[in-house]
């Protein structure tokens, strides 16, 4: 039995990972510790909360004494590390607690995992350490790291504190970087949950600049299986980028949606940019692919259709959400434009 903490497992990647592995192996015993922020949600978790080899506690990577007792208590020997503040937008408006969450709270994993000698330490990164590309060009693994806002930068410092303790005490450390994800439970501030709920809501949809920022897109299953092999089998030591080279422009993601959900390209509304806004995004994956055998196996054309039909049957999920925080979420949206 391998006995995995899982942190942040009440988020989109999180969730969506735990009931991936817990619906197709009975050999992980997963600890889900998540301080339940406005981004974690244990409804994402319904398929998995009953299940025999799952326990959630609620609780902040930082806190010290309960990251020690969960050590003590489950004998973990194996950690992902999904926890983090994850928007860009919300870190424009205020880093510290990005620091607070991505920095210092992956230290005190960091450290508690050290000295309880554990077999292996997954940190989930992103592409966003390497900054931004001109026209052309990849992110490969060797591409300096060169983050542009308070989101990438907390995360380029957990990278380099992660590759530290490797490199100084030994510990089985391995880091993955990926790319945009999308797929079902995302929370709804991120450009493809939004642009579709707003459609969905009549509502314009605000496009940042020009809308030809280019990111490069991942289904979140995907993601996940590549992070499940990296865990298991990554060098340690070593960081793998994960992406499934399907670059798009902003603009041409949110006309898709418009087209698929038949409304109007005038519900379309040109904002003010996102300062500091990184111009693209492209990631090389041919290490993860080479040495250990990963390939993306979605579609983007099928699973942004399933995306989309996910927020159309799962109204429930996402206007509690919404109708929960929504003074906070329109402030987000449209404070600084
Ligand atoms: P998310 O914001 O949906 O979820 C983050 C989760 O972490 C939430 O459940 C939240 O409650 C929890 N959390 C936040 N602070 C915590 C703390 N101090 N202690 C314990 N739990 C805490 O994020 P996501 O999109 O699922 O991203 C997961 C990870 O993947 C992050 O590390 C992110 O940097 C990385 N990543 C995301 C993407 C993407 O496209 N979303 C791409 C590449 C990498
Ligand atoms: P986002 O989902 O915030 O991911 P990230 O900034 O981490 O890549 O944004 C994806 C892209 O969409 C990014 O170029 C910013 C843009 N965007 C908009 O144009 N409008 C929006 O309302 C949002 C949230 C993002």
């Amino acid at each position: 039995m391998k006995n995995l903490l899982v942190t942040g497992g009440a988020g989109f990647i999180g969730s969506n990972f735990i009931n991936h592995i817990l619906d197709k192996r009975d050999d992980v015993f997963i600890v889900n510790l998540d301080k339940l922020t406005y981004a974690g949600n244990l409804e994402n978790l319904k398929s998995s909360e009953n299940k025999k080899k799952y326990l959630f506690i609620k609780g902040d990577i930082q806190n010290h004494e309960l990251v020690e007792y969960i050590f003590t208590k489950y004998k973990i020997k194996h950690v992902i590390n999904f926890a983090a503040e994850s928007h860009v937008d919300r870190s424009i408006l205020g880093s510290e607690v990005f620091y607070r969450t991505n920095v210092i709270g992956t230290n005190v994993l960091l450290e508690t995992a050290r000295r309880f000698e554990v077999e292996r330490f997954l940190q989930i990164s992103t592409d966003e350490v390497y900054g931004s590309l001109g026209e052309t060009g990849k992110f490969t693994e060797s591409t300096p790291i060169s983050p542009n806002s308070p989101y990438s930068s907390s995360k380029a410092a957990a990278d380099m504190m992660a590759l530290a303790f490797y490199h100084t005490y030994q510990m089985p450390v391995v880091l993955t970087r990926c790319s945009n994800n999308y797929g079902p439970l995302q929370f709804p501030e991120k450009l493809i949950p939004l642009m579709i709920i707003n459609t969905l809501n009549n509502k314009k949809l605000p496009v940042y600049g020009d809308g030809l920022n280019v990111r490069d897109w991942i289904y979140v299953i995907d993601h996940n299986k590549a992070a499940e092999l990296v865990w298991e089998k990554g060098k340690v030591g070593e960081v793998y980028n994960i992406g499934a080279s399907r670059e798009m422009k902003n603009i041409e993601i949110v006309k898709l949606i418009l087209k698929t959900l038949g409304k109007s390209e005038d519900m379309i509304n040109y904002v003010k940019d996102r300062p500091g806004h990184d111009r693209r995004y492209a990631i090389d994956s041919s290490k993860i692919q080479n040495e250990l055998g990963w390939k993306p196996e979605f579609e983007f054309e099928t699973a942004i259709q399933n995306t989309i039909q996910w927020y159309l049957e799962n109204k429930n999920w996402w206007e509690r959400i919404i109708n929960g925080s929504y003074l906070e979420y329109y402030n987000l949206q449209y404070k600084n434009r």
